[in-house]
């Protein structure tokens, strides 16, 4: 796992595995069913870096021997709260670490030609102060989806949230951060920047469209 001085709300999770996937995600030539397969890999593997600093806490276990202390992750149950649409790639890959993990929705899309995003559903579990949400979504484009997203998780009252992508560019990072200091983003890459459509460079193109086959 790495962090970069520039941007300290981040973490780049290097994992050969996961920058092997990566390039395969970004090839123009592979094909929706094993676009869709290597998002799940990466989000699996992703998750398991984005989990490394939750708490334990000890709890009895009886072995077919004795007694003794082991450990749980401590609170309630985790949320994962996929952004729609590419964020419903990453659930199934978390989950398969997580299977406990609740499934909040969070809908947004962005206007084409504001690239603002506007949200048209939400729904996450009651008592949202007392868990952990991992939000996903495969892109940190220009910021401004995960920053809406995240605000509208505070408003239902939660306070620790971490970000899931799979490319991020510098502009997303910048504004996520400057709006939601707390919230700590895990990516697979860094980009370069965005281009005037606000698509990731070099990226690996339109998300949503590739994971369904809507181009
Ligand atoms: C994509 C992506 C993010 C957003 C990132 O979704 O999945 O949600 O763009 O861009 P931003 O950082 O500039 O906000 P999109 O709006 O294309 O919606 P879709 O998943 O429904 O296609
Ligand atoms: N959304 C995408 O799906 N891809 C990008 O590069 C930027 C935003």
């Amino acid at each position: 796992m790495g962090t970069t001085p520039d941007f300290p709300t981040l973490t780049i999770v290097g994992h050969p595995l996961v920058q092997h996937k990566l390039r395969l995600l970004r090839d123009r030539e592979t094909p929706t069913k094993i676009f869709k397969e290597l998002v799940d890999e990466i989000a699996m593997l992703m998750a398991y870096e984005a989990t490394a600093g939750l708490s334990l806490e000890e709890a009895p276990v009886e072995t077919p021997l004795e007694r003794t202390v082991g450990y749980r992750v401590s609170g309630k149950k985790l949320t994962l709260v996929p952004i729609l649409r590419a964020g419903l790639g990453m659930v199934e890959g978390v989950l398969r670490l997580v299977p406990s993990a609740r499934v909040g929705h969070i809908g947004l899309y962005r206007d084409h030609d504001t690239l603002e995003p506007v949200d048209y559903y939400f729904k996450v579990p009651g008592d949202a102060a007392e868990r952990d949400f991992f939000l996903l979504d495969p892109m940190l484009a220009t910021g401004g989806s995960a920053a809406s997203a995240v605000a509208s998780l505070k408003r239902a009252g939660a306070t620790r949230i971490r970000f899931l992508c799979l490319v991020a560019a510098p502009e997303g990072v910048r504004r996520l951060a400057a709006a939601h200091r707390d919230v700590q983003v895990y990516c697979a890459s860094l980009d370069r920047g965005l281009n005037p459509q606000g698509y990731i460079l070099p990226g690996l193109g339109d998300a949503g469209d590739r994971l369904f086959g809507t181009r």
